[in-house]
């Protein structure tokens, strides 16, 4: 089944992806913050003529922290070579990537928390003094030989913080944690967004579409573009909040943006009625932890629908009512 509410990357977001990504700060919207304090990071390290220090980023599916890497190289004007954890299988593979990086050049892991332990070894050496350590045959004949490497960053990103090993996430530099974004920061996205697309949004269809968007610039964004093709198909030159209404009822999009799966979590939670363990919760359910723990909770989290109490997670007044209206969630 399509999710459209989805705040992992799907198939169908490859299009205009590239040309919805954010490549200036002016068009990277909200988490003040972590874009002060980076450029904050980066107009020293320019002054001082060297590369950033390694950073984390980690935080929620759809949030930026892929966005950022890349806007941080642009701003660098460094290299950015981008790998996945699960990508880098052997010692080698590892040893391939960096052997091949200049000064200045920006590495960036994504769901750097799947780094097996041999693999997480080798960058440590790397990251601290920008060496290799290569073990050669084994036993008592066995030989290590250092490799000098290029002054590079490293950019992990994480939407599992809790399982990066504490001796990674210590030689990191800097952490930031992204978080979700306001409904005001989501419109901004959403117009901004329409705009490239040659579309002009209304501002009330801007904001139904953040309302339901789970605070995700990803959600928001594939909303968008699903909206769109309503619109031109019905010959519309702009985005109206009647359009937007239609279109949002035709995909089956809830006013609090909740899905499927959304609507499952909590209606297992209300009816059961107790405190739910997260293993008890993915039985009942029949999905697995990590979906329930990364892509269901953190949102449902963040908004007050669900609470983490020592016997298990409980349904909040705020989730019963809405599964006692029936409205949102039946
Ligand atoms: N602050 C922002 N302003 C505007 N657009 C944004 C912002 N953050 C993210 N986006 C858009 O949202 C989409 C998802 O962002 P991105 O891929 O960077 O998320 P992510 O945190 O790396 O997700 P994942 O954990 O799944 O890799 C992208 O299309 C990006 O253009
Ligand atoms: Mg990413």
């Amino acid at each position: 089944m399509e999710r459209f509410v989805e705040i992992e990357k799907c198939s169908f977001d490859v299009e205009d992806s590239n040309l919805l990504r954010p490549n200036r700060w002016s068009d990277y919207v909200g988490q003040e913050q972590t874009k002060k304090n980076l450029q904050v990071f980066i107009a020293a390290a320019k002054k001082r003529g060297e590369p950033l220090d390694h950073m984390l980023f980690f935080g929620p599916p759809g949030l930026g922290k892929t966005t950022l890497a890349h806007i941080i190289s642009e701003e660098m004007a460094a290299n950015i070579k981008v790998s996945a954890a699960p990508t880098i299988e052997k010692a080698g593979d590892l040893a391939a990537i960096l052997s091949n990086l200049s000064h200045g050049d920006i590495l960036f892991i994504d769901e750097i928390h799947r780094l097996s332990p041999t693999i997480e070894e080798i960058l440590y050496p790397a990251m601290e003094d920008f060496r290799l350590d290569i073990i050669i045959g084994s036993g008592p004949a066995a030989q290590t030989i250092k490799i000098d490497l290029a002054h590079f960053t490293l950019i992990g990103a994480t939407t599992k913080a809790g399982m990066i090993s504490k001796p990674l996430r210590e030689r990191f530099g800097i952490t930031f944690r992204l978080d979700f974004y306001t409904e005001s920061e989501l419109m901004l996205i959403v117009i901004k967004a329409a705009e490239r697309l040659q579309m002009h949004c209304e501002h009330e269809a801007a904001r139904a579409i953040a309302k339901r968007s789970r605070g995700t610039p990803r959600v928001a964004l594939r909303l968008l573009r699903r909206i769109r093709d309503f619109a031109e198909v019905a010959d519309e030159k702009h985005i109206s909040l009647a359009q937007t209404q239609y279109a949002l009822g035709e995909l089956g999009v809830s006013e609090s943006g909740f899905d499927s799966l959304d609507h499952k979590y909590l209606r297992t939670l209300c009816t059961n009625n107790r405190p739910m363990g997260l293993s008890a919760l993915a039985a009942a359910m029949s999905e697995d932890e990590g979906t329930i723990e990364d892509v269901i909770e953190p949102y449902l989290f963040a908004n007050g629908y669900i609470e983490r109490t020592a016997k298990g997670r409980i349904a909040t007044n705020k989730a019963h009512a809405l599964f006692l209206d029936g409205g949102a969630l039946l």
